[in-house]
């Protein structure tokens, strides 16, 4: 009943001319969303240049404010006026280097979602913390302070996307077991926040070295509802293989 999302994460990859020839390449499909985020500058060209398939389109952040002195900053109107319908929130990149923490991500959620915006809300754990078994605190505190102040109609707007540190871009993925039983745990979570049938409705995404070869194992786990895939969404090839194995669920 949750719609398979596979969605590309191509982080600070392509020029505007590179990103308009990846999209070309992408598959639209009937059964999964397709979704991709290419960088600010080629936001507007790539919504063009999918023209009438279904793939949507996201930024991937976002600041909290309309309009304002934030110097490098893209606000949420902005966002909108490229004809992307969705944004990437809270991901490990932007926590770790960039240091935005929980607080800071909560007004992000909220200005997007007030704004129409659909979020993607990011989370996961470090290698020590998954090491002093503390994976789960960091969900419950991550899920708890990011999504304060959203009501449960609100998250009809919210897709989460559990990605563990530790696997992002490291070839290191987690097993289909690790990462169903994080899933699980975030679903139980939003149960609590939200209600049984939030909870039930809510996808929540994989991301973290998911490849063609490793996606059958982890997307046919039962609360995996599709996965944000790095490296492999930069070559059509690899992300419409990720796309085919996800239609064969
Ligand atoms: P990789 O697929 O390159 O590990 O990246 C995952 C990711 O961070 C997607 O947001």
């Amino acid at each position: 009943m949750r719609k398979i999302m596979i969605a590309g994460n191509w982080k600070m990859n392509k020029t505007i001319a590179e990103s308009i020839e990846l999209v070309k390449g992408i598959k639209e499909s009937g059964k999964v969303q397709v979704l991709v985020a290419p960088v600010f500058t080629a936001l507007s060209a790539v919504c063009e240049a999918r023209g009438d398939r279904k793939i949507c389109v996201a930024a991937q952040n976002m600041h909290y404010e309309e309009s304002g002195a934030f110097t490098g900053e893209i606000s949420p109107l902005m966002v909108k006026d490229t004809g992307a319908k969705h944004v990437i929130l809270g991901h490990s990149e932007r926590r770790h280097i960039f240091k935005e923490d929980d607080a800071l991500i909560k007004e992000k959620v909220l200005s997007a979602i007030a704004h129409g915006l659909k979020v993607i809300l990011c989370i996961g754990e470090q290698l020590e913390e998954r090491e002093a078994e503390k994976t789960n605190e960091v969900l419950d505190v991550q899920l708890t302070e990011g999504l304060k102040g959203i009501t449960p109609d609100q998250m009809e707007d919210v897709i989460i996307a559990y990605e563990p540190v530790w696997a992002i871009g490291t070839g290191k993925v987690a097993t289909p077991e690790q990462a169903q039983e994080a899933h699980a745990f975030c679903r139980r979570k939003i149960a609590e926040l939200f209600g049984e049938d939030v909870a039930e409705k809510v996808r929540i995404l994989y991301g973290g070295s998911l490849k063609p070869d490793n996606a059958d194992g982890l997307l046919s786990q039962k609360d995996i509802d599709g996965g944000l895939i790095g490296g492999a969404s930069l070559k059509a090839d690899s992300f419409n293989a990720i796309i085919d194995a996800a239609e064969r669920l």
